[in-house]
């Protein structure tokens, strides 16, 4: 049984990750600060270690075959407020966590990175692989940072592979309602509005969480010569405007529901192609119906699903917040227990 390290084990993608993996025959070390709680259940092929990126021990590393680094600030507002700490973690810690998986023989490296890279482009373009890129935020800027640098310590036996992921949409325990589809899905379940950042003209490629899962499987399994390679890891079809999913929303919700714009106008607007993947033998299998379908299951099932953890900043700052507010008022690390 191979052994796979993933890094933000506990997150959106990780906590669906894990035991996808497990599943499929692999063992898996997940590591985590478990920002946003710890829902990986037991299992004898799993071990967990609660441990802060920057600062990995070498030892975990061992009889490693596949790193995937999903650790990170993960979005564009968080990385505008934590901007240290997303160069620290998004470049310098994955940067770092890819020489040790080299030095330490782990065969395969993959960082999941993002098609935000490619920032802004026209209307008439569409960017593949090879496109310049446009990072126009922290969190684009890190992850391009990262791409560059660990590609290069590409030889014939450590091989990084970068895949930049199109935005992702679908359930996961730690659900980010902070995503396009899903906070859309989410308004629409809650009050019959959905929720639409200006001004809807914006493009993004799309992809299915299960999509997604598959494509880290199918990297760790692919005897081409991925290493030193970069994947933009979607479908064509999943391309789409805002105004593009108003319309799926109005198609298939019936009755009729408010459109509530929030944000200034975002600058960030991109069409990408999948061919480079597709040529090697990954298409995606789901497209945003599926999606909205698979949301909706899962938040009537779920009903308390409104917490701020699921608000990527929002959850960062209020435990920031807590922090600042327990170092006040604590005392030998207690608040009242036990002076
Ligand atoms: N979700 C998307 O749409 C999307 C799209 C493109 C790329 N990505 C990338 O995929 C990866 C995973 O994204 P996600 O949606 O699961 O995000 P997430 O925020 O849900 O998960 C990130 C995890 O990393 C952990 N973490 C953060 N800093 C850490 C540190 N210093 N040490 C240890 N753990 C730390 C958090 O606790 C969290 O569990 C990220 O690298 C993200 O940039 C995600």
């Amino acid at each position: 049984m191979k052994k796979i390290l993933i890094t933000g084990a506990g997150g959106y993608i990780g906590s669906n990750l894990v035991p996808y993996l497990l599943k499929h025959k692999y063992r898996v070390l997940a590591i985590d600060r478990f920002f946003f709680g710890n829902y990986l259940k037991k299992n004898i092929n799993l071990k967990i270690i609660k441990d802060d990126i920057r600062s990995l021990k070498k030892d975990y590393f061992k009889n490693v075959y596949c790193v995937i680094d999903l650790a990170a600030i993960s979005n564009d507002p968080s990385g505008e407020i934590f901007k240290k700490e997303t160069f620290d973690i998004n470049y310098r810690a994955r940067l770092r966590n890819a020489k040790i998986s080299k030095h330490m023989n782990v065969k395969k490296y993959l960082l999941p990175s993002s098609c935000s890279n490619y920032g802004r482009i026209r209307n008439d373009q569409i960017a593949d692989e090879t496109f310049k890129l446009n990072p126009l935020t922290n969190y684009s800027k890190a992850n391009s940072m990262a791409e560059s640098s660990i590609l290069k310590l590409n030889t014939k036996n450590f091989n990084p592979t970068v895949f930049r992921q199109g935005t992702l949409f679908g359930c996961s325990p730690r659900l980010r309602l902070d995503l396009a589809i899903n906070g859309m899905t989410y308004g629409i379940f809650k009050n019959n509005k959905l929720p639409v950042m200006r001004d809807g003209n914006q493009r993004r490629p799309m992809l299915h969480m299960k999509d997604a899962l598959r494509a880290m499987k199918f990297f760790i399994e692919n005897d081409h010569q991925l290493g030193g390679e970069i994947f933009n890891v979607g479908s064509n079809e999943n391309n789409y405007s805002i105004n593009d999913l108003i319309a799926i929303f109005k198609k298939k919700i019936r009755k009729k529901f408010k459109l509530e714009w929030y944000g200034s106008p975002d600058k960030r607007s991109y069409f990408v192609s999948f061919d480079k993947i597709s040529s090697i033998g990954f298409k995606a299998k789901y497209n945003a119906k599926n999606g909205i379908d698979d949301l909706l299951k899962y938040f009537k099932k779920n009903k308390t699903i409104q917490k701020k953890e699921n608000i990527t900043l929002e959850w960062y700052r209020e435990l920031e917040k807590w922090n600042n507010i327990i170092q006040e008022v604590s005392k030998d690390s207690k608040i009242l227990y036990d002076l």
